[in-house]
């Protein structure tokens, strides 16, 4: 082992400047405590020099142990100053990252914007509501019987089949959901008087893969006129009414035979978009007729007192080529984007 470096006023001024010096130095806590480990801790120069005052002569030993106590004295001072300064340098830096500018313009959540779909259904519901028509509703969740059999439908007509509707089990108890809005045709028969002037918007599902063109959840409108002397040429006049507040002035009907079962004669509409963007055009809209005997007489109504119309559109088409749309997934995907370009309607 080395001889210790004996105590002399140099060696210990020495051993203080360079504490003095790093602690001073010393810019952040951990800093500090490394200066604190080299010059005040077990190893540091002074700690050595006060642990060979042990062997230095009786007669020096009050002398150099003041000079060694107040060297020790001076950085103990020196760590204390620097860490409240340091603490406090510490203290205001973090306030200040966490300084909340009352005054800064707020970064506001966006209002939400009603999907076009519901805005649509509105518009058309409203449109019968000024027509002095009521708005009928019906489950979703239907009996099979005001799905098909009320109908008209035969048992075996192919629309009843697995691949067409959800059959919802048990089996026997020949529940499904719904697969038209016509169902409400019944159900307003059945538990409104007559004469009847019902529209219905509402859920449909479909067992359809959902593509550009398909979704197996979708939505129609309804509507159902019942009547003395209705004819065909009022159900004309009130799609024509409807294409033109959906489509603008200078829309038309145009109508091609076709077969429903609850319908008798039946018709395929379709609608002539003067202002479609890639040019006039016919587009097919939906399903109508004149109501089957059947169905009257379904509901307890004689046919041969009242008579009317009824006719069925799908939502999702409606909008799909009133806005020119090319993809029918954007309608459900339910991204924002996709709504905001329809306004901001509340
Ligand atoms: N329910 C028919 C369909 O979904 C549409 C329709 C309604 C046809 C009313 C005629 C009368 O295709």
């Amino acid at each position: 082992m080395s001889d210790p470096t004996p105590i002399t006023e140099k060696a210990v001024s020495a051993a203080v400047d360079a504490a003095l010096a790093a602690i001073s130095t010393a810019g952040d806590s951990a800093a500090l405590k490394a200066a604190r480990t080299a010059h005040a801790g077990e190893a540091s120069p002074l700690a050595k020099l006060n642990a060979t005052l042990r062997d230095v002569p009786a007669d020096q030993k009050a002398a150099l142990g003041k000079l060694v106590g107040e060297a020790r004295g001076r950085v103990t001072q020196a760590l204390v100053a620097q860490e409240a300064t340091i603490l406090a340098a510490e203290e205001t830096a973090r306030l200040e990252s966490e300084t909340v500018d009352v005054t800064a313009v707020p970064s506001r959540w966006r209002a939400g914007a009603r999907h076009p779909l519901s805005l649509l259904m509105e518009q058309m519901s409203d449109l019968f509501i000024s027509m002095g028509w009521e708005i009928g509703e019906g489950p979703e969740l239907e009996h099979e019987w005001y799905n098909f059999d009320a109908l008209n439908f035969d048992e075996d007509h192919p629309a009843r089949a697995m691949q067409d509707t959800f059959y919802v089990e048990p089996v026997e108890r020949h529940l499904v959901m719904r697969t038209h809005t016509s169902p409400v045709q019944i159900r307003s028969l059945l538990t409104r008087e007559l004469p009847v002037y019902v529209a219905a918007v509402g859920r449909v599902f479909r067992t359809d893969e959902l593509d550009a063109t398909h979704t197996p959840v979708f939505h129609q409108i309804e509507g159902l006129a019942i009547d003395e002397g209705l004819t065909m040429a009022h159900l004309r006049g009130t799609l024509e009414h409807m294409a033109r507040s959906l489509f603008g002035e200078g829309a038309q009907i145009r109508l091609r035979p076709n077969y429903f079962p609850f319908t008798e004669p039946s018709a395929e509409m379709d609608v002539w978009q003067p202002n479609a963007k890639g040019g006039a055009r016919w587009v097919e809209w939906g399903g109508c007729g004149m109501v089957n005997r059947n169905v009257l007489r379904s509901a307890g109504i004689d046919p041969e007192v009242y008579q009317g119309f009824a006719f069925g559109m799908g939502i999702e088409r409606t909008l799909q080529f009133r806005n020119d749309m090319n993809d029918m997934r954007d309608m459900v995907e339910g991204d924002i984007r996709f709504s905001q370009q329809f306004g901001m309607v509340v």
